[in-house]
């Protein structure tokens, strides 16, 4: 998948651009809107438990920090398509898109770091491609900017949204794994694993 994307460096920090979002660096005033969407039974229904406060704004944390350290991140998601924001209620804070390092030692990792591409929108965001955009821009970056070998990703087998991303974007299935993080019995503790060499020569918009 080769989409419209475009990416630039903004106090240091690089930002991706698509034709109807804004990859960006986080804000304190995405604390709010974060928080709400990681509380939302809806958005966690296939993740091990929705987040309080306390724990979003350490995942917050953990995204700006990994933004400084690697140039690369799970970027907060803006819509910047004025269609869209017309009929948004909520702001044009859409949630979270990126490249991150799994905070586990990975039991199917061919390459260090083993990168992941993830994704969480609030729900009013769903159903507009949006996340399958954001994405496509991040496995760019990873192949044209990063030059990673693999990207991977990785959910549990109900989550057949997440699944359908993955496979829009042209990952490969390559089984199951055990998360480490799981207890023997824990429903997430089984996950799907894709793969995917992402394209070297995806070119940017101009
Ligand atoms: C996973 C998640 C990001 C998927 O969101 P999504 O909106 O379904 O995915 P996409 O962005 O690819 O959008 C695809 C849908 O938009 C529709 N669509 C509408 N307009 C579109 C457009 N202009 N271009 C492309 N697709 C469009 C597609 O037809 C498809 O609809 P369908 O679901 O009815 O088939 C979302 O469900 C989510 O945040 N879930 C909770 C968090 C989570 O589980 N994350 C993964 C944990 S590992």
């Amino acid at each position: 998948m080769s989409p419209a994307w475009s990416w630039s460096v903004q106090d240091g920090l690089a930002v991706l651009r698509t034709p109807r979002l804004l990859l960006r660096a986080w804000r304190d005033a995405d604390r709010a809107p974060f928080a709400a969407m990681n509380a939302d039974p809806v958005v966690m229904a296939h993740l091990p438990a929705a987040l309080d406060r306390t724990g979003s704004d350490a995942l917050l944390d953990r995204f700006a920090a990994q933004h400084e350290e690697r140039g690369y991140t799970c970027w907060a998601v803006e819509v910047t398509d004025p269609a869209l924001l017309a009929a948004a209620p909520t702001g044009a804070f859409a949630g979270f898109t990126g490249l991150s390092v799994p905070g586990f030692v990975p039991p199917f990792a061919h390459h260090e770091p083993c990168v992941e591409v993830g994704w969480r929108l609030a729900a009013p965001w769903w159903g507009h491609g949006l996340a399958t955009e954001a994405a496509a821009a991040c496995l760019a970056y990873a192949g044209v900017v990063l030059r990673l070998p693999e990207v991977v990703s990785f959910t549990t087998p109900g989550n057949t949204r997440s699944i359908a991303v993955m496979r829009r974007l042209g990952m490969r299935p390559d089984g199951t794994f055990e998360h480490p993080r799981a207890a023997p019995g824990d429903w997430w503790r089984t996950h799907v694993l894709y793969r995917i060499t992402p394209d070297r020569a995806a070119p940017a918009r101009s």
